[in-house]
């Protein structure tokens, strides 16, 4: 007979309210699977958007919430062999994290890195992987070279200061508050700009002898995507990942050509299990050391109890949250 467990369901789309605990058949790992025995589970903004109605889980994904999770190995499915039980481990999945019990590829888990708690660990996997791929492999960041990330408190902002001034960039950010710019530069930016009280362009010009960034990571679009072509470098690069403020704008193409701009962007959740591996091995690799060492952390705002999930969505929707919340499994 299957096995029960707890996890969150969204009764039907709507305000937090409509998260509710249910039983749910506990998943039993496929082949190359683990089933994690979860810890704790990351709260990220698309949880917000499929809670809405707006975000639909890829084909073949759990339709319980959750991109990520930290917890202990307790089975293993057909031919997986990189984990064993008992292993403690973090992972991305394409749903189904707020649950005491969620199954994934192997290669989509990554050890525990170093002391860090489960906690913590479960707020790594969803930004690191965005960051890692937006940045990194598709924004091309290299040593020396200047990031402009917007939201720059939020849990993607958090890790993309991080990670680029760590890989010797030069970073600014844009935020809503004085206490979110503090905390972007306690992270590492060189300058957080109050996009309420400044005009980011401006501000960019002015600390890089009007010569503007390298590249920039979006998630807000409407007005910011003609902004971001004027504050782009020549040859600069944007790379979106959301549109806060909408994903239909009028801009100045004429500056994306006369700068000779690149603008791309993707979204992780529906790529390949082999594509996030991918993903994985090199933050394995690259920057699962760095926290080890706790050179680059994980910024946690709040914790919450799992019975607790609707706080935990009103938290992230009032948005003064700064970095990752975060449920824990009691
Ligand atoms: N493409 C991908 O693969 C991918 C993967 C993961 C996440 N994302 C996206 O990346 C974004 C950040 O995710 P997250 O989990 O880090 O979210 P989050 O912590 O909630 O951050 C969102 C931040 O954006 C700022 N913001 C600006 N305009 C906003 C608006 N109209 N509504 C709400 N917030 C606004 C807020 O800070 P201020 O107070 O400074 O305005 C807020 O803290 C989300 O849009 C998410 O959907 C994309």
């Amino acid at each position: 007979m299957t096995k029960a467990m707890r996890a969150v369901a969204i009764r039907e789309p709507g305000g937090p309210e409509v998260l509710e605990i249910v039983e749910r058949p506990r998943p039993s790992p496929g082949p190359g699977e683990i089933l994690i025995a979860v810890e704790a589970a990351g709260i990220n903004r698309p949880d917000c958007l499929q809670r809405e109605g707006k975000y639909a889980p890829p084909p073949g994904a759990s339709d319980i919430p959750g991109l990520e999770v930290a917890g202990e190995v307790v089975a293993t499915g057909e031919g997986a062999s990189i984990f064993s039980p008992g292993d403690r481990v973090c992972a991305l999945v394409a749903g189904g994290g707020y649950a005491e019990y969620c199954a994934v590829h192997e290669s989509n888990a990554l050890p525990k890195p170093g002391d860090l708690s489960m906690t913590e660990a479960a707020a790594l996997p969803e930004t690191f992987f965005t960051v890692w791929h937006n940045v990194f492999q598709r924004g091309g960041l290299k040593r020396g070279e200047s990031l402009l990330v917007h939201g720059g408190s939020s849990g993607i902002g958090t890790t993309a200061i991080q990670l680029a001034h760590a890989f010797g960039a030069t970073v600014f950010a844009t935020a809503g508050s004085a206490e979110k710019c503090a905390a972007c530069e306690g992270l590492g930016a060189a300058r957080a700009i109050n996009y309420r009280d400044e005009d980011f362009v401006t501000a960019v010009k002015q600390a890089t002898d009007g010569a503007g960034v390298d590249l920039i990571l979006d998630m807000v679009g409407g007005d910011y995507v003609g902004r971001n072509y004027e504050a782009a470098a020549i040859e600069g690069r944007i790379v979106q990942i959301a549109f806060l403020h909408g994903a239909v704008a009028e801009a100045n193409f004429a500056k994306l050509m006369v700068k000779r701009l690149t603008h791309t962007g993707s979204t992780l959740r529906p790529r390949s299990v082999e594509f996030k591996a991918g993903i994985a091995a090199e933050l394995q690799r690259l920057v699962w050391p760095l926290l080890a060492a706790r050179e680059v952390a994980p910024v946690i705002d709040t914790v919450f109890p799992f019975e607790k999930v609707q706080d935990a969505h009103r938290r992230m929707e009032d948005g003064s949250h700064i970095g990752k919340i975060v449920l824990e499994m009691g």
